[in-house]
């Protein structure tokens, strides 16, 4: 199996404040990662660092055995951010024609992730006028612009209601079987079941990692919110 992406002993310092003190940890190819913390527990921080936006203090990151951050690696990783930017007075067709065009992306492409994420038929809607989960499918679609093999969702399904958190979570999963690699953040405890492996993290630190099976059968539950707690207790 090729290489996925590898953290090593990685260090971030922001603001004079250690954020991520000594984190390792390895993310498989073509699975469904998990990112599970409390609010301010570092998802976002690590995130950034993968996808080599973050300035880090130590350590070392590699995807797909180059250097996070690598010119190479660009059109290789798409990267869904909190505050997910897209245009509300252009169209979904104009909006990803757009980002198409910051990345370099033929306009084959723009149609391509439109299917995907299935919003062929609101292509010519404003994206104000679009629905919530329309609107997340949108900002979804400009992080699958140039088929990128690892994807790094950051709470991508906050704020949808359960129907369409399913729906994408069922895209995840089709993508998954694409053989791309998701990395994907949530503090919502019940999407950690839906996910091939998890890390649970706090304060910067990964508290376990595994299944959600495996994580469940360490602690003797049946249930993930209560997997978290646990853990926290024992510390
Ligand atoms: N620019 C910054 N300068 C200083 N501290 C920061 C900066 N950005 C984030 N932090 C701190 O780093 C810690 C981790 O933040 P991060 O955004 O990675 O958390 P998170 O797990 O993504 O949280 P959330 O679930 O709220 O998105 C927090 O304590 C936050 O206050
Ligand atoms: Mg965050």
């Amino acid at each position: 199996m090729p290489e996925g992406v590898r953290i090593s002993d990685l260090k971030i310092i922001r603001d004079g404040k250690t954020i991520i003190p000594d984190l390792t940890m390895y993310i498989d190819r073509g699975k469904i990662v998990g990112l599970l913390g409390p609010s301010g527990s570092g998802k976002t921080t690590i995130m950034r660092s993968i996808v080599g936006v973050q300035a880090i203090a130590a350590g070392s990151i590699t995807v797909f055995g180059r250097e996070a951050g690598s010119k190479v690696l660009r059109t290789r990783i798409g990267y869904f951010t909190q505050s997910a930017s897209i245009y509300t007075d252009l169209t979904c067709l104009e909006n990803l024609r757009y980002f198409a065009r910051i990345l370099g992306q033929s306009e084959i492409s723009v149609h391509e992730v439109l299917e995907l994420v299935d919003l062929t038929k609101n292509k010519k809607q404003l994206a104000s006028s679009l629905s919530g989960g329309e609107r997340a499918r949108l900002a979804l679609a400009t992080a699958l612009l140039g088929r990128p093999e690892l994807l790094i969702l950051d709470e991508p399904t906050v704020g949808l209601d359960p129907v369409l958190r399913r729906d994408l979570w069922n895209l995840f999963h089709k993508l998954a079987d694409q053989g791309k690699t998701l990395l994907i953040s949530s503090h919502v405890m019940d999407e950690a079941d839906r996910c091939d492996s998890l890390f649970l993290l706090r304060d910067g630190r990964i508290l376990a990692g595994g299944t959600p099976q495996e994580l469940k059968d360490q602690a003797n539950t049946d249930e993930m919110e209560a997997v978290f707690i646990s853990l926290v207790e024992q510390l």
